[in-house]
């Protein structure tokens, strides 16, 4: 038993899943007409899109208050860039084929919200830079504004659904702000629909998910809630793919199923460093341990660490949770995660200065690759914002390209996390290409595994949309060869290289996990 935040009441907690849905528990679901999506980033985009694009009888409007970015989803610079993306946008939005669009993006948070039966919590939910838990626990006050809104504005019953990854008990936040702000006698029922989409394969993943988790109190009305939007779901995803849940076992779920995801990662890469003492090569530990059944194949790819918005993030919020829960021990032992990714980014650039004579003074590096994983323009928490910076501060000048991410984007990032600005400004250039960046460069950095930098691949990547041809581009060694100062060092963090036709154009290849004895 545990207490409804606001109310003291006890409320208990069973577990439910697809098979026991209890059906004198169970109301009538109502086919919803009407979402809305508040928040139009990398989640509740993609996600609306193929919500729509699969429920053409139901209206689908997502809202921001950020007018650039509603204004931007309405043409075909999307602002955000994901393969195959805009195709569905496209369907769902325009005019096309006899289809009535059902898409919208609009800026009237207040408009969506009082028309909608089912509200999609799309905000976003960074690590507290401030305050109590500053660096550890996620910021909800975006979370909070929006549902203060939800409760001013709303004149008929919602279901307000966080896709939004939140901390664990965060519905009850959520039911507790809706009880202070919402006009008396309506009812709202609280779901947790955790999102799945890793950014590059995101509509993939919306289209084929391995899951859909739907967690709601196990009430009359919160299971008819889970219905309703399961009913939404079912237009594409197969019954049994749908689970339904507890509300607080989803929401830990999420945060669980990252923070193991990033484990691995960080299992590999404190392996790849074994592998670097030892001569073994961590490729091929990886394949090997992969082929067991029991471990699968992926997320075994060492690297220079994980970026991206989530993983960091969702771990800290979780030994954060644990901390405040007395669990000391289990905090820990997700923090060491975060520990061993922070390490890899450190021993990375080492590694890098200890090849080049253990000194970067005004060397030329070229790093190519800058967004935290291919097929995005996405940034956020890549490894790339270390690096960079660690390889400015021993003196080197370094000069980025990346196939998709805006020059402004990189200039924010590396300062904004350096204490050494005016450096920083001297030191940093970005180029629009990548022999550009290796003109007279002593050393090539690979950051992200672009296709274009792989010589493994034979043809160029199949990504599609914004960025065009830019995501098309193949990279022609001998040329970058031609380019470079003597002797030619490339340092390969993603492994994306065949190091022996490169050796035999004189390069000298240092991978992740590979090579040093
Ligand atoms: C992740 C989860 O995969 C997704 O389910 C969740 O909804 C959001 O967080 P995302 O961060 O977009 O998605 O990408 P992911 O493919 O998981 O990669 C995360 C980071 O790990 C990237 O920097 C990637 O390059 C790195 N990575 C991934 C590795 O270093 N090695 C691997 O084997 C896989
Ligand atoms: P995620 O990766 O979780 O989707 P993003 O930062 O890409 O995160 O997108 C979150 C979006 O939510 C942003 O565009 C932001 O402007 C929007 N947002 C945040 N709070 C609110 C709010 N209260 N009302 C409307 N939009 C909001």
């Amino acid at each position: 038993m545990h207490t409804q935040a606001g109310q003291g009441i006890p409320v208990p907690v069973t577990i439910t899943n697809s098979t026991n849905f209890d059906p004198q528990k169970t109301r009538t679901p109502q086919r919803m007409k009407k979402v809305c999506c508040i928040g139009a980033g990398y989640v509740g985009g993609p996600t609306s899109a193929v919500m729509a694009t699969k429920n053409p009888d139901v209206s689908v409007t997502v809202v921001d208050y950020n007018k650039d970015r509603i204004e931007a989803w309405k043409t075909n610079e999307l602002p955000i860039y994901e393969p195959d993306l805009l195709d569905v946008v496209q369907h769902a939005r325009d005019p096309v084929a006899k289809r009535i669009p059902n898409l919208f993006f609009s800026t009237d948070v207040e408009g969506a919200i009082a028309e909608a039966d089912i509200i999609l919590l799309s905000v976003n939910t960074p690590t507290k830079s401030m305050g109590h838990g500053a660096g550890q626990a996620s910021e909800l006050c975006h979370l909070e504004s929006a549902v203060r809104r939800i409760g001013e504005v709303a004149t008929s019953d919602k279901i307000i659904v966080e896709k939004s990854t939140v901390p664990c008990k965060a519905a009850e936040t959520v039911r507790d702000i809706l009880n202070a702000t919402a006009k008396p006698g309506l009812n709202f029922e609280i779901l947790s629909n955790p999102e799945f989409l890793a950014e590059g394969t995101a509509v993939r993943n919306l289209l084929h998910p391995d899951r859909i988790l739907i967690g709601s109190l196990n009430t009359p009305r919160g299971l008819a809630a889970a219905r309703s939007l399961a009913d939404l779901y079912a237009s594409w995803v197969d019954r049994s793919r749908i689970i339904t849940i507890n509300l607080y076992s989803s929401e830990l779920a999420k945060l669980a199923a990252n923070a193991l995801l990033a484990q691995r990662i960080s299992s590999v890469n404190a392996l790849s460093a074994m592998c670097e003492s030892l001569g073994a090569d961590i490729d091929e530990v990886s394949h090997c341990v992969g082929l067991d059944q029991r471990i699968g194949p992926k997320m075994l790819k060492a690297s220079v660490g994980f970026g991206g918005s989530c993983f960091r993030k969702d771990i800290l919020s979780l030994a954060y949770i644990a901390e405040s829960l007395h669990l000391p021990q289990v905090a820990d032992y997700w923090r060491s995660i975060v520990g061993i990714n922070e390490y890899q980014k450190e021993r990375f650039t080492r590694r890098i200065v200890k090849c080049l004579y253990s000194s970067l003074s005004s060397k030329r590096l070229a790093v190519l690759g800058f967004a935290y994983k291919k097929d995005t323009g996405d940034t956020r928490e890549t490894s790339a914002i270390t690096v960079v910076n660690n390889l400015i501060n021993e003196g080197a000048n370094v000069r980025v390209y990346d196939p998709l991410v805006e020059e402004d984007r990189v200039w924010e990032e590396v300062l904004a996390s350096s204490d050494r600005r005016e450096t920083v400004k001297q030191r940093l250039s970005v180029w629009p290409s990548a022999y550009e960046a290796c003109a007279d460069a002593d050393a090539v950095i690979i950051l992200t595994e672009w296709d274009e930098f792989s010589n493994k691949i034979s043809g160029p990547g199949d990504a599609r949309g914004r960025g065009g041809d830019r995501t098309k581009r193949v990279l022609d060694w001998s040329r970058v060869a031609g380019l470079m100062q003597k002797p030619m060092y490339v340092f390969d963090g993603r492994n994306v290289l065949d190091a022996a036709p490169l050796e035999k154009m004189g390069f000298r290849v240092e991978s992740i996990g590979k090579g040093v004895v």
